[in-house]
């Protein structure tokens, strides 16, 4: 049997972990490996390399994809995905191991129907919207890495009883909004999930003020549209001092942490079991402590909702 591995979308850091889990798992049980640099793009250019024990030593606590990643446009038009389909064919690939978010697999569907070989996704990705799975590769670290920010923005945000308005990453979703405030122990957050009121939270700062609050973190996921517009809106309305800080793709980056790791790792070895035992286009995923799989159609056709619980409990607890 030969496959290939691929990283696609937005890196995620633990990919490298996953690619190693791969690669480990697969050649020992007469698996050959290669890899697919640049994602979908390497598939249409057929840049493919093989992969051996030693190519993916050294990477374990490596942050992004030594494969590299790009978004590949073409790869959605069906010139690309014939192009793609070349290549698997001229490489003799057997199946194929996606590792990346939803975009990724609604390709990694398409690539299937195309040309039938088994394909297996692997979730990876900071936003954490993959349906199917409780969390994604790359998540704890993004969460994580923005904590590390917060605290010391609120630091600062304490000496000059300010508020801050904090844009996190999360494209069009709010998981990573949602985990990040209330870990942060943000005062407000932002989601495009759940409808907020300009208006409102300004009367909500002044009650914060009235209780003797000198300080409120507001996290604002980047899919709620310009968050500077929060900014003006309290400056107008209130008296307050806010400022204003993206974190942006800082939380893409960094050592991925141990829980990151972990995922990988049970994602990457499940991954290879599922192609040995014949499976066709299925996506890894974790359910409480469990390693589930999901078909890859049911992932890219069902949309994963935000658990409002937590949301509910951050507010619960800014008081
Ligand atoms: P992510 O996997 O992180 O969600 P994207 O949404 O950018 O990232 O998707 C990654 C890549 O997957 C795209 O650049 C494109 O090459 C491919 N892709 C996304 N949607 C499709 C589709 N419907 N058909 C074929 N390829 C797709
Ligand atoms: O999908 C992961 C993500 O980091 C999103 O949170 C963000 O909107 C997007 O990728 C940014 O993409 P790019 O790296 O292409 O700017």
């Amino acid at each position: 049997m030969k496959i290939g591995v691929v990283t696609s979308g937005g890196d995620a850091p633990g990919m490298n972990a996953a690619i190693r889990a791969v690669v480990r798992y697969a050649i020992p049980r007469g698996v050959d490996v290669v890899g697919v640099k640049r994602g979908y793009y390497g598939l249409t250019i057929n840049q493919i390399r093989p992969l051996n024990l030693r190519s993916v030593g050294g990477i374990i606590h490596l942050g992004g994809t030594f494969l590299k990643s790009v978004r590949c446009p073409e790869f959605r038009t069906p010139k690309g995905l014939e192009k793609g389909r070349e290549t698997i064919l001229k490489n003799g690939l057997d199946g194929l191991i996606v590792i990346g978010g939803d975009g990724s697999f609604r390709g990694a569907l398409a690539l299937q129907t195309a040309i039938e070989i088994p394909v297996i996704g692997i979730p990876a990705t900071i936003d954490n919207d993959v349906t199917g799975t409780d969390e994604t590769i790359g998540f704890d670290t993004a969460v994580n890495t923005a904590l590390q920010a917060i605290d010391k923005i609120r630091d600062t945000a304490q000496s000059h009883g300010r508020v801050f308005v904090v844009e996190v990453m999360g494209r069009d979703r709010g998981f990573l909004a949602v985990s990040i405030g209330l870990t942060a122990g943000a005062g407000v957050i932002l989601i495009p999930e759940i409808k907020f009121n300009l208006d409102s939270i300004c009367q909500k700062l002044k009650l914060y003020d009235e209780w003797g609050k000198t300080t409120t973190i507001i996290v604002a996921a980047e899919g709620i549209g310009d968050t500077y517009n929060v900014v003006d809106h309290i400056r107008t309305h209130t008296r307050f001092e806010v400022r204003h800080t993206i974190l942006g793709h800082v939380q893409r980056g960094g050592s991925p942490t141990a829980r990151s790791r972990l995922i990988a790792n049970l994602f990457g070895t499940r991954a290879v079991e599922l192609l040995l035992d014949g499976a066709q286009s299925k996506m890894v995923g974790l359910k409480g402590d469990t390693i589930i799989s999901k078909d890859l159609e049911y992932v890219c056709r069902v949309k994963k909702r935000i658990d409002r619980r937590m949301y509910k409990l951050a507010e619960e607890l800014a008081i």
